[in-house]
């Protein structure tokens, strides 16, 4: 069925991930016309709601350029990535091969297809560092001490570039996402990968002491932020999180409690490039897009680990929706 020329359209590149198909959903049930673009490395699984139109490749790749041609979108939201904190720590220079000239690429594209507006996923628990004040606002300088957030804020400064050519852009820099959907095998994902561990029956495991701490912000509310933005006026950077700090060792402890578990914590040797401490000050998401965070930490945990529950042990995922 073609669909009326007034309907706003926008593409989310990543929109098969963890973020992007709750993104993808609110995009769709706001009556928004939705091409994904997505390599498939790393989909979560979900199916997209039928009315999407999906184009299996890279954000970065002629196939999306011309897609992108074609659809005429009025936004972008970006939402790809390749890992996190450990695989850019263990290839920081294919890191950027993979992820920074894909995400180049697809923010040129997408201005030249005729997008009015950019939103990309940053990282607030990365681009700051290990800030001497908390929460940490936009308005201090970003000190990353990874490659994976020295990544995300040269993607933030080559938004930059084209919000000069009078592009809105917005980089959110999230907090600690967690919520259904996110993936538990893998090396990021605390709350995930703990969940899928006491489903498996194992041990949890704690990097360094678990005092380390994080914002830890609940997927549905981040989804939220994202398609808020899309509705701004403002350019620039906004933290997306709660505003507090809590602890590893309090997640994994929220998490046993609330699965009945009686693993003990198995502790390992702290990982390199993690901050020690991190909290987002969200005022200024407050002010520019009227949003902060809904969901209680003890209710976003109950409802994740229900999630898992459900679902039972790590299934293989692929993508699915209406082909491009
Ligand atoms: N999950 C978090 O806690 C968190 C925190 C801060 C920032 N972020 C950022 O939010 C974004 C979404 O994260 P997520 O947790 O949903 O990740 P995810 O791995 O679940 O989803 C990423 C999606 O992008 C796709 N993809 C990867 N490279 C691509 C490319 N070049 N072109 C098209 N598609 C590509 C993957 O197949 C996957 O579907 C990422 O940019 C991530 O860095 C996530």
């Amino acid at each position: 069925m073609r669909r009326p020329e007034h309907v706003a359209r926008v593409v989310v590149v990543g929109g098969a991930g963890f973020i992007g198909t709750h993104v993808v959903e609110r995009l769709a049930a706001a009556g928004w016309a939705i091409l994904v673009v997505d390599d498939s490395s790393h989909p979560c699984g979900v199916p997209l709601p039928g009315s999407v139109d999906l184009l299996l490749a890279g954000g970065g790749s002629d196939e999306a350029r011309a897609a992108m041609e074609r659809f005429r979108p009025a936004a972008l939201v970006h939402l790809a990535a390749k890992g996190g904190v450990n695989r850019a720590l263990r290839d920081p220079g294919g890191h950027v091969a993979d992820v920074l000239s894909q995400s180049v690429g697809c923010f040129a594209s997408a201005a030249a297809a005729g997008c009015s507006s950019i939103v990309i996923a940053s990282s607030g628990g990365a681009v700051y560092g290990d800030p001497r004040v908390l929460p940490a606002s936009e308005r201090l300088r970003p000190a990353p001490r990874s490659a994976y957030g020295a990544e995300k804020l040269c993607e933030e400064t080559y938004l930059a570039t084209v919000a000069q050519r009078g592009v809105r852009t917005m980089a959110l820099r999230y907090g600690n996402v967690y919520g259904p959907r996110q993936d538990g095998t893998g090396e990021a994902g605390v709350v995930a990968i703990t969940a899928t561990r006491l489903l498996e029956g194992l041990a949890p495991v704690v990097f360094g002491d678990g005092l380390q701490t994080r914002d830890f912000v609940y997927v549905e509310d981040v989804a939220e932020a994202t398609v808020a933005a899309l509705g701004s006026r403002r350019s620039g950077p906004v933290n997306v999180g709660t505003g507090r700090e809590t602890s590893v060792r309090d997640i994994v402890n929220g998490l046993v409690q609330l699965t009945g578990s009686t693993a003990g914590i198995e502790y390992r040797a702290a990982r390199d490039g993690e901050v020690r401490r991190a909290a987002l000050d969200a005022s200024r998401a407050q002010r520019w897009l009227g949003w902060r965070a809904q969901t209680k930490l003890i209710d976003g945990l109950a409802r994740t680990a229900a999630f898992f529950a459900a679902r039972g042990p790590a299934a293989a995922t692929n993508v699915s929706g209406g082909t491009t």
